[in-house]
Formats: C-alpha cells, structure tokens, sequence
C-alpha cells in the first residue's frame, strides 16, 4: 500500500501539518497503552495479531456446513454488523456473481439493514423453496431492523425445512452473554459466534461478524488476516510519522478541516469497491461525528459519477477534499479491439487494456480537481486481493483512532445514533416509552 499526500498537503500551510504530525504518535500510543477516550473499546487494535490458528479453522468448518447445506445464505446484520462483510465480499467478487450460472459457493445475500416491506418481500420471493441458510448479526441482539428480518426469515425457514434442519443452517453472531440474540440462540441451540466485549460494531468486520461472512462466500480469511497483521506492525506507536500511513492520513485530514475543508469525498475507480467506501464513510462518520465537530463523510464512484457529481467537485463550494482510492493492476485483462470502420474514432485505443484508459481518467481527474482547488490524498493497493483488503482494513482502522484522537473526540462511542430509535419506538408504542409516546403524539397533533 502507498500513501501520498503531497497534494493535499500543499493546500495547507507547511508549520500547521507539521503540528498535527506532531501529535499523531501520542494519540497512536493512546490507542496502544488504552489511556485515551473509549477505551473500553479498543481491543480491534491488537486483534489482528491475537486470531489464531483454531479459530479461523472453526470459522471455516461453520462457512463450509453451510456452503454445502445452502444455495443462498443471508446475512442479516446493519451498520457495523453489516457493512464490512458486504464490503469485502463485493470487492471480491464478479460483479456479476448473482448471476453467474455455475458456482461453487452460495449467492451472499443481506437482509436486517433497512426495514422495507418491498425489500424483504422481494427476498423472501427469492428464497421461497430455495435451500437457504442465516447468519444473524447483531452485538446487542436488540437492533430493531435486524431482528424484524430475522423474525420473518427463521419463521419462513422453520416452515420450509422443519424446526431441526432450521437449526442446523442458523448461525448467530452476537454478545457472549447479553441480549435477545443471545438468549434465543441459546434456547434454540444455534451456531454461535461472540464479538468480543471491547470491539465496537464498525471496527468489527475481523471478527465472526466479518469473517464468517466472508468465508461463506468463499474467500481466504487467512490471507485477509495476514494483510491486517502487516498493517498492524506498519502502522504502530512505535513507527514514526514518516513512515506510518495511519499516521500520516490522520494528520493530513484534520489539517485540512482545520482550513475549512469540512467535507471528505471517498473515490473509487473501480465499482467493485463502492460497499468500501460505504463501510469507510460509517467508520469515520460515526467515529468523528460528535461533540459539534467532524468531517462530513462522502463517497462517488468514478467514472460514473464523474456525470453526476463531477461538476460539483470540480467548480462547486470549496470545502472539499478527495481520498482517492487506486487499484494498481486489475484482476483480469481486457484489450481494446480494432475496428476496420472505425465509427466510434476509438481506434487510437486499440490494443490498450480497459485499464489503461481508466487509469488515465483517474490520473486526468486527479489533476484537474486539484487544479480546482479540491486537495488530493492518494491511496494504491496493488490488488483487490484478500491480503491487500485486509491491509485496507486495519489501515482505515488505525488512521481511525488516531484521527479521532487528534480532532479530541471520543471515536469509539455513538451516542447521537440513540435519538431517532427513541423517537420510532414512541411512535409505535413500544412498552416502556409510554411518556415519550404520550411527548410525541402531543407534538405531532
Ligand atoms: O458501529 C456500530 O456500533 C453500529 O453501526 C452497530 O454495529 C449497529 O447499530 C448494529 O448494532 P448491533 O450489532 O447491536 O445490532
């Protein structure tokens, strides 16, 4: 992985970076001796180097039970038990994969993160006598969209198969002691895996809550791991800003909110990687989004939305700034054709890969967004492998950390999430919400 910020950097005077540089290794360390804000939540920072070896393998004996036992499994999870999982699994995959008619693994399908009625129909069209299996995600086991999927899916699956083979093909990922999830799973004799107490949702994707997943679809969660374990090393207190990414990623986006550059626009070159940038805007969002203060996290797809929202970034309001994120060398190779005719006046294309012309959009883009005064912060993997994804992972991870410490947050808690659920169970009379139903109803009459 390669970082570059030098245009960025030049979009903020030279002293003030130099200051935020300065602090990144003293909030890195808070995140290593567990003395900074949230720390109860901080144990995604060694984990990488603590999965081991029994683990994965039990992980990948439950993905393969239902790789043999299903033709489509759901993931039923929301935010962060939801986002990371999709996110790997649809950098991964074709983009066609649905509809690819021979396969090996079962078609990955997510439910549990919305609550539309047409949407879970639809699924429940799809799964309507299909072999299908659940994996049920949810750390408080209480999460309203998740449960409500869950409700119908293991009501339609105990109908399909009985209540014993139903059994057999649910897998619960969830608190070791607390909640609803844990409670049912434990009643019914599911497949359980824990998310550890002190890793919060949206840094758990390397636990069961990503893995399992990810395994099911099919893909190397050992290699994800090793990315993170060598990203974990590249990325220490210990390493200094020169030569940290984490680090140096952190110091350069709150230098530029300090300069007004309230907004940070995630962009991606390939579309295989749209649910990453999904993922990453509630990573930061989520983390920084607090206390009046944050960036503003966004993300396009280019070229698509170089139609849409290009003008915009280009020559709209000027508190903006990209993270770009580049994919050195595709997965396959595809040469553009000659044409005797030449109708299209593509010909000057022929013999070059796809790629090569995408890269030069990408390049092109760079430099004239720049040129608009929009900064730059540039991001190249080599691959869309597992090992690379996995290097992403904990790098947006500790970059994370460190920035949340550096704008003087606590990233690790959500307390702003809590204000709409108390609003929507008033709204539906939940029992124990009598007051703030009788508040509500008063204010809407
Ligand atoms: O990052 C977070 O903490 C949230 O996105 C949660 O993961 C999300 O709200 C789902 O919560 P739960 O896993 O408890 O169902």
């Amino acid at each position: 992985m390669k970082l570059c910020i030098q245009h960025a950097a030049s979009f903020v005077p030279a002293g003030s970076l130099k200051a935020i540089a300065a602090q990144t290794a003293a909030c890195n360390e808070l995140l290593e001796n567990g003395r900074g804000a949230g720390n109860d939540y901080i144990g995604w920072v060694t984990l990488p180097a603590e999965i081991d070896d029994a683990f994965l393998a039990d992980v990948e004996a439950t993905a393969k039970a239902l790789r043999e036992s299903c033709e489509i499994v759901v993931v039923a999870g929301i935010g962060g038990s939801y986002l990371g999982a999709r996110a790997v699994n649809e950098a991964l995959a074709s983009s066609f994969d649905a509809y690819m008619p021979e396969r090996k693994n079962p078609i990955v399908v997510y439910a549990g993160n919305n609550i539309g009625e047409d949407y879970l129909a639809d699924l429940m069209a799809l799964l309507k006598g299909r072999k299908f299996g659940i994996i049920n995600i949810s750390k408080s086991g209480t999460t309203t969209e998740t449960a409500l999927a869950f409700r119908l899916l293991k009501t339609m699956l105990e109908k399909q198969v009985g209540k014993d083979e139903a059994r057999k093909r649910i897998v619960a990922v969830t608190d070791k002691a607390k909640g609803a999830l844990r409670s049912l799973a434990t009643k019914e004799g599911y497949k359980t895996y824990v998310i550890p107490d002190n890793v919060g949702g949206r840094f758990s994707v390397l636990t069961p809550v990503g893995l399992l997943p990810i395994a099911v679809a099919g893909w190397d969660i050992r290699a994800i791991v090793k990315g993170a374990q060598d990203m974990q090393k590249a990325t220490a207190a210990a390493v200094p800003y020169e030569k940290n990414p984490a680090a140096q990623y952190a110091a350069i986006r709150n230098a530029l909110l300090q300069y007004g550059k309230t907004t940070e626009i995630f962009v991606n070159f390939n579309p295989r990687l749209h649910y990453f940038a999904e993922w990453w805007k509630q990573l930061y969002g989520e983390s920084e989004g607090k206390d009046h203060k944050g960036l503003f996290t966004a993300s396009v797809d280019f070229t698509t939305d170089l139609h849409s929202m290009g003008q915009w970034i280009q020559e709209g309001q000027r508190n903006i700034f990209e993270t770009v994120i580049s994919i050195d060398n595709p997965e396959q190779e595809v040469r553009i054709p000659s044409d005797s005719e030449n109708l299209d006046g593509l010909n000057f294309l022929a013999g070059k890969r796809v790629d090569e012309v995408n890269k030069m959009a990408e390049l092109g883009t760079r430099l004239a967004h720049v040129d608009g005064g929009v900064p730059n912060v540039h991001l190249s993997f080599e691959r869309l492998d597992e090992y690379n994804i996995g290097q992403f992972i904990y790098f947006f991870e500790r970059a994370c950390g460190i920035s949340g410490y550096l704008l003087g947050v606590n990233p690790f808690n959500q307390p702003g999430v809590e204000a709409y659920k108390k609003n929507m169970f008033a709204l539906l009379d939940k029992p124990g919400y009598e007051e703030e139903s009788k508040a509500i109803k008063a204010r809407l009459a």
